[in-house]
């Protein structure tokens, strides 16, 4: 069901209501309606009948860097990275830390499924074993007009759909995130369209940047960055970097995801970076590099563009950018 909510994070951070004001207001305004697209997360937690489990130990996760991907720009520290989060299932805050470690990751497994030669589930660490782990540094471009620059660790997604062994008619690659009533509170806002799912072609899932990260900064990924596996598209604004994976169906037709359904108007399939296409209600042309809080100039295609922008020849007509 299409349902015209704006996500919170629709406002850029350099336009944010402090949140003293908002609650403030909305306090104002009260109803029950208001109530979880208003209260930080970790409030959400507790009015949602749960105690916030503690912070849980991450395991160390070391592979070689591989050094053809050079950030140009300082790493950013852990502690933002993984504190400053986009996780909506858990709150719509960015405060989600400590509601994100209700996650339950082991066992964790992926199903492979549409238009693949063997439609199956694999094994997180089944499928560990089926390829080789790397890392790699890249920088991440939020919509909202923040960045990070990361060291993740894992693997090409052109592994994982040679492993799937799509069928010669497949065309896209639609990602599916774990959607659990007990353990996600955010799941309670019944007007955002769970569970997060998004999309990319075939052709995007097989480019070399495209990858799947299980960890980052030398251990396994943090809950609320995304754990046990998400997926980093540095190209494209964030939101196509769908955490916590639990589904990878292939098919012929173009999916409409989250974000898209949300609000069309505002974010669409493609969404690749780029400074000159302002969001219809922001400026895309800078960015805010978490931790220093430096503004940047953006770059198009993330500065990725000898990478990715062949992938979108004979596309001129697409909304390529929003
Ligand atoms: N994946 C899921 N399942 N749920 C989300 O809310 N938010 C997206 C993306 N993946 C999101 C998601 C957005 S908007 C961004 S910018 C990145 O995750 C944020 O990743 P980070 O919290 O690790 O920085």
């Amino acid at each position: 069901m299409l349902i015209r909510r704006r996500p919170g994070w629709t406002i850029p951070d350099s336009q944010a209501t402090p949140e003293s004001v908002v609650l403030a207001r909305r306090a104002l305004l009260g109803g029950a309606g208001t109530i979880a697209a208003t209260v930080p997360a970790q409030a959400q937690w507790r009015l949602f009948g749960g105690s916030a489990p503690p912070a849980t130990p991450l395991k160390p996760l070391q592979a070689p860097r591989n050094p053809k991907y050079q950030a140009g720009r300082p790493l950013t520290p852990e502690q933002d990275a993984t504190t400053y989060n986009n996780f909506y299932e858990f709150g719509t805050s960015k405060d989600i830390v400590r509601p994100a470690q209700a996650l339950r990751t082991d066992p964790w497994s992926i199903n492979l499924a549409g238009m693949v030669a063997r439609p199956r589930s694999i094994a997180l660490e089944d499928l560990l074993k089926a390829v080789t782990l790397e890392e790699r540094v890249y920088r991440h471009r939020c919509v909202e007009g923040w960045a990070m620059t990361v060291p993740w660790i894992g693997f090409p997604l052109a592994e994982l759909v040679r492993l799937a062994e799509p069928t010669a008619a497949a065309r896209y690659l639609v990602f599916t995130t774990l959607a659990d009533q007990k353990t996600m509170p955010g799941l309670r806002q019944n007007w955002y369209p769970w569970p997060y799912t998004e999309g990319v072609t075939l052709a995007e899932a097989t480019n070399e940047l495209a990858f799947l990260a299980v960890g980052m900064y030398g251990k396994t990924i943090p809950k609320q960055d995304g754990a046990p596996i998400r997926l980093t598209l540095p190209w494209k604004y964030g939101f196509k970097s769908a955490k916590s994976i639990v589904k990878v169906e292939f098919t012929d037709r173009r999916p409409v995801s989250y974000w898209e359904q949300v609000q069309a108007s505002e974010y669409g399939f493609w969404a690749n970076v780029n400074p000159d296409v302002p969001h219809p209600r922001w400026s895309q042309a800078h960015e805010r590099l978490l931790g220093s809080d430096e503004m940047v100039p953006t770059r198009i295609w993330n500065g990725y563009g000898e990478y990715v922008s062949s992938l979108y020849d004979g596309l001129k007509t697409e909304r390529l950018f929003t």
